[in-house]
């Protein structure tokens, strides 16, 4: 009998599930599995593995186990992954001693079993199998293993595999690729997980947050020194050091799998279905802002992240990137600054640049001219973060020895002072686009402390845009501006052109930009709106707040907290004022005002529509989920709703109805009644706990007034009280969807708005009403989330 039949035997006996008799085999001593036959391959009795010849490149095996299911076969382990062999003559076997040997073309041995040597007849009888569970095992004749897959690990943890402290998952080098990456997760010393970037010239732990001063105050654990971590078939995780978590779709009963990607993220995948496609889905990960991993952007690079284009990576000024085709080389400077001129050196301002780790020193309650000197009385020093630290009320100082880590966020309160040469380097603006940042690191300061087991909201994204996100062609566009604009100049204008838009403006000079609050614009929640042009030429709405009895230092740190929330279909805020008991907001200015006046116009045609219902959902999921339900709207109406030049949507009016942390919201603060008859989900009556979901309510009636045309508080008949009113929109919308087609028309034409005579998208404006009606569902949790809601207006879309 061959090798290649006693396989196919060992295989078929297994795929019966006759596991257990394939002793009759006497030995395997001196068979192999062969690169060069595709059968030569073991696979599990439930079909969910095979292990053999895996091709990683051109001519290149590896030895591996990988999943079958989805289309494309997922490795879950590796055998010799920086070591491929090639296509002929290797083979994997099992020796005199016991041990199982991959060898090459050459004969050389790539890699092998690192067990105790067997006596020969130890060694006879031995079994090789693969379990249900994705382990290999090597048996001996007493059913004793003698090896096992699941002692090591690559970059894939399965349930059922124990992840003690010898062992640990590297992550792949790249999507694709399967040789060891960056990263690692692996107990420390300390007995707790951590994850490690381990590049070429530098590591440092990012996870859990290294700028905790007390791991505990995540929840970690670190006494228990038996540093073990299990996943079960369920989804629930579990480790010595007290970290806990559960897949989203915990319960089920699903292939899964704890992955540490090559972007450094550790997500928990399961295998569903959707369509008839298999699809592995994200249910957990461990970092939510993908620049809070260390080592993406490489040295000197900065890492932006926003949700609607994923993460990015771009050089500072006078640097430009090393390797064009992997950022975890990072930038190089184009200029050098000689040690012995202190004089030639000089700093420009980065406002909310961070670097993490590489201080030279940390010196508090410094002035910045102090500050300053320290890092010019060092050769070495690269620059300083400068920041204002509100436990000693003073500025602190970090001279840095390197750039590393870098991001750019406006949620980080200090900014970055660049050591360059005074004779002057590439000089240029950054685009302002680069400024619509991501309140996701809000949250990542606020829950630094807790494990992030919330993200999963994001992952559906995560999920889609893993791969595709972190270099795209943007970099090269920008690399390109940035060489375009190198204009031999002064830096001091660099540093002007590099100060944030949102600024404090005083009350004369917004008193000027509105010409003295003469064109009335709106009268929004709270105040009036007038439109002025600010000395730089743009035109802004102004919003001047009625007297509030809000206090100024709540108003600032509200102010603070909306001006971050970037997002393109949010109404952007340039500034503030707060002068005595003047307080006024700046906001963009938009050109064809708010959906409800363009509702009556009629000058949206059916598609405008559908994309403001498309825009405006964005908006609200990113306030939502984005920020992990930091923010609610609590007010969403057609007036709220703002067009651009370009009918673009955009969310006004969100974060006056305070911010809320979702873990602190206190039905009691919420007690005075938000919102506009018409709009309110019926929690605000019934006194119930207010969700995310009283805007989803909202949302779902301007949809139907999107297309019907009709307002719920223009149906009101009187007496009876708004909830009747806008009832009756919602009746008549659904009563024609129940009914079906009449005779002659279909429903959608019996509550179309008139004004579309008969032009539209039947199908879509179906859409719009099918998704409205859920998201007025009476049970909250009834009602999508915005982001669903989303994917339906999406996926109807392809
Ligand atoms: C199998 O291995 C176990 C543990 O090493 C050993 O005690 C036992 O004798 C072995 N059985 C055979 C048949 O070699
Ligand atoms: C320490 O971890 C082990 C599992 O590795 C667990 O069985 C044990 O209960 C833990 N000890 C304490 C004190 O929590
Ligand atoms: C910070 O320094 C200033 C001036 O050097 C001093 O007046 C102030 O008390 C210091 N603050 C703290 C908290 O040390």
């Amino acid at each position: 009998m061959d090798i290649s039949t006693l396989f196919f035997l060992l295989c078929l006996l297994q795929a019966l599930s006759l596991s257990a008799s394939s002793k009759t085999f006497d030995t395997l001593i001196g068979t192999s599995l062969s690169v060069e036959k595709p059968s030569d391959k073991l696979v599990s009795a439930n079909g969910e593995f095979s292990a053999g010849f895996y091709p990683v490149g051109d001519n290149a095996f590896c030895f591996a186990i990988w999943m079958t299911k989805p289309s494309v076969p997922t490795v879950v382990w590796i055998a010799n992954r920086d070591d491929p062999v090639d296509g002929k003559g290797s083979k994997l076997s099992v020796l005199k001693d016991g041990k199982l040997h991959l060898t090459d073309s050459a004969g050389s041995v790539v890699w092998k079993t690192k067990t105790e040597a067997l006596t020969t007849s130890e060694a006879s009888n031995l079994q090789l199998q693969l379990m249900n569970t994705g382990n290999l095992v090597l048996y001996n004749f007493s059913s004793v293993a003698i090896w096992q897959s699941f002692d090591s690990s690559t970059d894939t943890l399965l349930p059922q595999q124990l992840l003690t402290f010898g062992t640990s998952l590297i992550s792949n080098r790249g999507q694709g690729v399967h040789s060891s990456g960056y990263y690692k997760l692996f107990f420390d010393e300390d007995n707790a997980l951590h994850l490690l970037f381990q590049g070429p010239k530098l590591s440092s732990l990012y996870w859990p947050d290294p700028s905790l001063e007390d791991i505990s105050d995540a929840g970690i654990s670190i006494y228990n020194t038996s540093r073990a971590a299990l996943l079960d078939d369920s989804g629930y995780f579990w480790s010595s050091d007290f970290l806990k978590f559960y897949a989203t779709d915990f319960g089920t009963v699903t292939q899964r799998r704890l992955t540490l990607d090559p972007d450094g993220n550790l997500r928990l995948y399961s295998l569903q279905e959707m369509n008839g496609i298999w699809d592995w889905v994200v249910t957990w990960q461990a970092i939510s802002d993908p620049c809070r991993i260390h080592g993406i952007c490489g040295p000197n690079g900065v890492c932006t992240y926003d949700h609607v284009s994923g993460r990015r990576c771009f050089c500072l000024q006078g640097f430009k990137m090393k390797d064009h085709s992997d950022w975890s080389s990072g930038c190089e400077p184009e200029f050098s600054i000689s040690c012995n001129h202190r004089d030639e050196s000089t700093f420009i301002q980065l406002a909310h640049v961070e670097y993490y780790g590489s201080d030279i020193d940390f010196l508090q309650n410094l002035t910045f001219q102090d500050c300053q000197e320290e890092c010019l009385n060092r050769c070495n020093c690269k620059g300083f973060q400068y920041r204002f630290s509100l436990k000693d009320g003073g500025y602190d100082c970090y001279p840095k020895s390197r750039l590393l880590n870098g991001l750019r966020s406006p949620n980080f309160a200090g900014d970055l002072y660049l050591r360059v040469p005074k004779a002057g380097i590439s000089n240029h603006k950054l685009p302002d686009e680069e400024f619509r940042l991501q309140c996701s690191s809000i949250v990542s300061k606020q829950e630094r402390s807790t494990y992030e087991n919330k993200t999963v909201k994001l992952l559906l994204w995560f999920a889609t845009a893993v791969g595709g996100v972190e270099v795209s062609c943007i970099v090269l566009v920008w690399f390109f501006l940035l060489k375009t604009s190198k204009r031999p100049d002064s830096t001091a204008q660099g540093y002007l052109g590099l100060t944030t838009k949102f600024k404090r403006f005083t009350f004369n000079e917004l008193r000027k930009a509105t010409r003295g609050f003469k064109e009335v614009i709106g009268q929004g929640a709270g105040g009036i709106v007038y439109k002025g042009v600010l000395s730089d030429q743009r035109v802004a709405a102004i919003k001047r707040l009625n007297e509030a009895n809000q206090g100024e230092a709540e108003f600032l740190a509200e102010v603070n907290t909306i001006g971050m929330l970037n997002h393109m279909y949010l109404i952007e805020m340039w500034g503030y004022c707060v002068e005595g008991k003047h307080k006024l907001l700046v906001y963009e200015y938009m050109e064809h005002g708010s959906l409800v006046e363009n509702l009556s116009s009629n000058s949206l045609d059916w598609k405008k529509r559908f994309e403001i219902a498309v825009g405006a959902a964005k908006g609200l999921a990113y306030l939502h989920e984005e920020c992990l339900e930091w923010v609610l709207h609590c007010d969403i109406k057609p007036q709220n709703i703002l067009l651009n030049a370009d009918f673009q949507p955009k969310v006004a009016d969100f974060g006056l109805s305070k911010l809320q942390s979702r873990s602190k919201i206190d039905h009691s603060s919420f007690s005075r009644m938000r919102g506009t008859r018409g709009y309110m989900a019926p929690e605000w009556v019934y006194n119930l706990p207010i969700t995310s979901k009283v805007d989803v309510y909202s949302y779902g009636i301007v949809l139907l007034e999107m297309v019907t045309g009709k307002s719920p508080n223009v149906m009101h008949t009187a007496d009876n009280g708004e909830i009747r009113e806008h009832k009756r929109l919602v009746m008549l919308v659904r009563e024609n969807v129940n009914i079906g087609t009449t005779t002659k028309k279909s429903w959608i034409e019996e509550i179309i708005d008139p004004m579309l005579t008969n032009n539209y998208d039947k199908a879509k404006m179906e859409l719009l009403v099918k998704v409205a009606l859920q998201c007025i569902a009476e049970d909250k949790d009834e009602r999508p989330t915005m982001t669903q809601v989303i994917e339906m207006l999406m996926n109807h879309e392809d």
